[in-house]
């Protein structure tokens, strides 16, 4: 089909189902130079639905690789989110011809149960992979993990804890997280919870993680928690703590308590569509990174934007670092490094350095390609009077989406009140998206990916993130910089066309 991954909106380098539904990404595994990406899937509508695992796989996290469905609903229900890991050792015994078998995590969401009023419509199980995840086998004896008498008990996030010999899983219950360790990822028992007490508590805990990260020599967990509703900018977000993980059970750092008292939430992006964000297990030592990729939506208005043969993308992959902050530890989100090879460097990137913006610096003429495919490096003087610096994307119809720096407010924003199509729903573009800024340098920068229907800004080398989508009724052709108070100092302005990863 000529007209796939052509279509009207169609993101041109994000991962994107070939049709219809897509929310959550699930069980994120490195195995023999494949990352695998399946996710929360209903092939049937671009609505949601009966929850399948689709599947793609990829070598360089820029080029996906469309695979066959991998996990089916069944009798004991649709497949909502979860994990996957490589059993090295093979504790499960689902090895064969000495491979390690892979194994998916994943919830069984039982929709007659929860139509009759029960509770327990929730539950783990188990599937199986002998052949480098091409096709999987559901564990005979599911669930391994029956549901506990509430309602919300889902999202499976597995892990080899190598200092203790035993899987651990954390797991999204209502209000909290649970943990649970097995030594065979057949039999579960939990070890502990975290989280009725901390944290933003506006809406239902889901889509947990939980993984080391290094600062030099010292090591601190970091526990994901992505929240419906309850978001800083509305609707579904990701929050996160930063703690230990003491074999059992999560502890909050001392540091980072005043941060997460009284409600409030420390947020991994401040854009409203990145959600169900977790990161891939099996990245080899040699590597080390811990990569994070997102849903590119928000359950406000997911079923209802305005595409038809699918609905929804993934963020880019996102390397997850610590950040030593004033305010204690923090994650900064930087893109992958092989999106660089998106660059498309048959056509001169704009570059220019030391410039002052007075009022506007017009790209349009000078750049020779469409800003809705590129990459922008942006750095500058943090203003010393009250100015609005707007990256501002357009098109002939007047549609324009902004992005920037509030130097009075010291914040960044995103506004995508006159974008294009927004009045699918109220909560899309009612107002403008605010995100604080963390660091305290001079400079400040930005540095942006535009894709046909979304932005992706990681500011100061990653310390604040947001990420958007947006609907324009003709794709933006224009690119301006535009500043309203005293003229700003560029330090270095670079913008990079990126190629398509789609044929
Ligand atoms: C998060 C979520 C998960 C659930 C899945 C269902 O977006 O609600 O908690 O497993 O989507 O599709």
């Amino acid at each position: 089909n000529k007209d796939l991954y052509h279509e009207k909106h169609r993101p041109n380098y994000h991962f994107s189902p070939p049709k219809a539904w897509m929310n959550d990404p699930n069980g994120l595994f490195f195995y023999k130079g494949e990352y695998h990406l399946f996710y929360q899937h209903f092939p049937d509508q671009s609505v949601w639905g009966p929850m399948h695992w689709g599947h793609a796989i990829s070598k360089n996290l820029t080029h996906w690789e469309n695979l066959p469905i991998a996990l089916y609903p069944d009798s004991l229900g649709y497949i909502f989110s979860g994990s996957a890991v490589v059993d090295w050792n093979n504790t499960s015994g689902f090895g064969k011809n000495n491979q390690p078998p892979l194994i998916a995590i994943f919830t069984y969401h039982n929709m007659a149960a929860e139509k009759a009023g029960k509770n327990d419509f929730e539950s783990q199980g188990i599937a199986y992979s002998n052949d480098k995840g091409r096709t999987w086998t559901k564990y005979a004896n599911n669930p391994v993990i029956k549901n506990q008498g509430v309602r919300d008990f889902r999202d499976p996030k597995v892990s080899w804890d190598e200092a203790r010999k035993q899987w651990v899983m954390a797991l999204a219950v209502q209000d909290h997280h649970e943990f649970w360790v097995s030594k065979n990822l057949k039999d579960w028992s939990k070890s502990g919870s975290f989280g009725k007490e901390w944290g933003n508590h506006g809406g239902v805990w889901e889509c947990a993680d939980l993984f080391p990260l290094k600062d030099g020599k010292i090591t601190k967990w970091v526990l994901i928690v992505n929240i419906n509703p309850g978001a800083l900018n509305g609707g579904s977000g990701t929050q996160y703590f930063i703690g230990e993980f003491d074999g059992k059970t999560f502890v909050l750092d001392e540091s980072f308590k005043p941060s997460v008292m009284n409600g409030n939430g420390v947020w991994l992006d401040y854009g409203k569509d990145n959600y169900a964000g977790v990161t891939w297990s099996d990245i080899p030592k040699t590597d080390g990174r811990r990569i994070l990729i997102g849903w590119m939506s928000n359950w406000q208005y997911a079923n209802i934007v305005p595409t038809t043969q699918w609905r929804s993308a993934t963020t880019l992959p996102r390397e997850l670092t610590l950040k030593a902050t004033s305010q204690g530890y923090r994650l900064a989100s930087t893109p992958v490094k092989e999106l660089q090879s998106l660059r498309n460097l048959a056509k001169k990137p704009l570059q220019v350095s030391n410039v002052t913006i007075k009022d506007s610096l017009d790209l349009n003429t000078k750049l020779g390609f469409v800003p809705t495919l590129s990459e922008v490096e942006l750095s500058f003087e943090k203003p010393k009077t009250n100015d609005i610096v707007n990256i501002e994307i357009s098109n002939a119809k007047g549609e324009k989406y902004i992005i920037g720096y509030n130097s009075e407010k010291n914040t960044f924003f995103s506004d995508r009140t006159k974008s294009g199509k927004v009045d699918f729903s109220n909560d899309f573009a009612a107002k403008i998206h605010i995100a604080p800024r963390l660091s305290d340098s001079n400079i400040i920068k930005m540095h942006l990916f535009f894709d046909v229907s979304s932005a992706e800004l990681f500011a100061d080398d990653g310390t604040t993130v947001m990420t958007e989508i947006f609907f324009p009724n003709e794709d933006y052709t224009k690119m301006n910089i535009k500043t309203s108070g005293a003229p700003i100092k560029v330090k270095s302005l670079k913008v990079w066309n990126l190629k398509r990863s789609w044929k």
